[in-house]
């Protein structure tokens, strides 16, 4: 499903990244490992448009994505989270949720535009398919699609345990709630591939035990290839097949929960860092 050849990530003269290569298998469940500096989140941004790599390619589902731009990966079906949360703090956590869900639909609506699937030709501006007025007055076409909305939203917020705190502002929820948010924004958006950013990060031990069953539930249920991004080892070895090991911006070690536990060099990376 994915495929990273030979990336190179130089910011000014430091290399963030070095020849980095390894592949996802579809419907996998992968983890990214290392300390502090070592290049994971910069990964995820290479994967994800934010950075163009200095060097090597990106195929996602046999497109080479290197060069597209972070709302064209999106459309192709990947999402993420982020290490340092972005959700809109004042808004309630389901207008959070409702306001990724609105982006996917409009996205479908116009690739089924641009594929020729519509005979009629309708512009993809998203006011001439339900009129301003009957938006403003929440009525008709809008009104319907809102509540359709609205319901698959709530249906994400009940998976990630958050659906009796619909109406509060995001911002006042506890960091761990907060988390699960984002991982539902993220779900939200329909993704083939989900990106974790370190998503146990400020959790209390409980949290994260919840965290582990969440992330290996909608795993499965929907059908997702996942990549997690983790600082702690034992947190991502209880739930991840596989795993990648980076530090100083190189890929050190691949395999087993098991074969990187017992790899010397990843406990030096540990140890020493
Ligand atoms: N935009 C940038 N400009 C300059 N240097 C950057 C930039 N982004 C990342 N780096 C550098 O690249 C290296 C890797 O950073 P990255 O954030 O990928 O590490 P990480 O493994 O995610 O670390 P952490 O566990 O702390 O999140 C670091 O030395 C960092 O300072
Ligand atoms: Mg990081």
């Amino acid at each position: 499903m994915l495929e990273l050849h030979n990336i190179d990530m130089f910011f000014g003269g430091i290399a963030a990244l070095h020849d980095i290569k390894f592949r996802v298998d579809d419907g996998s469940l992968t983890g990214i490992i290392g300390p502090n500096g070592a290049g994971k989140t910069t990964i995820f941004n290479i994967i994800t448009g934010v950075y163009t790599p200095t060097a090597g390619s990106v195929i996602f589902n046999g497109y080479d994505i290197t060069n597209m731009k972070a709302y064209q990966i999106n459309r192709l079906g990947i999402a993420r989270t982020f290490q340092n949360l972005r959700l809109f703090a004042r808004s309630s956590v389901l207008e959070n949720v409702m306001t990724a869900a609105q982006n996917r639909y409009v996205n479908s609506y116009r690739e089924e535009i641009f594929s020729g699937n519509m005979t009629q030709k309708i512009s993809p501006n998203l006011s001439s398919w339900y009129s301003f007025v009957e938006s403003c007055l929440h009525l008709g076409r809008w009104s319907r699609i809102e509540k359709t909305l609205k319901f698959s939203s709530m249906q994400l917020l009940e998976r990630v345990g958050l659906h009796d705190r619909a109406n509060q502002a995001a911002g006042t929820l506890p960091y761990g709630m907060q988390r699960r948010l984002e991982i539902a924004r993220a779900l939200a958006l329909e993704p083939k591939l989900l990106l974790l950013d370190e998503p146990a990060a400020g959790m209390n031990p409980e949290e994260v035990f919840e965290l582990n069953d969440l992330i290996t539930g909608i795993h499965k249920d929907f059908n997702l290839t996942v990549l997690v991004i983790e600082h702690h080892m034992d947190l991502i070895m209880k739930i991840c097949p596989r795993i990648i090991c980076l530090n100083f911006g190189a890929k050190i070690a691949e395999g087993t929960s098991e074969e990187i536990h017992n790899n010397p060099e990843v406990l030096e990376a540990y140890l020493g860092g």
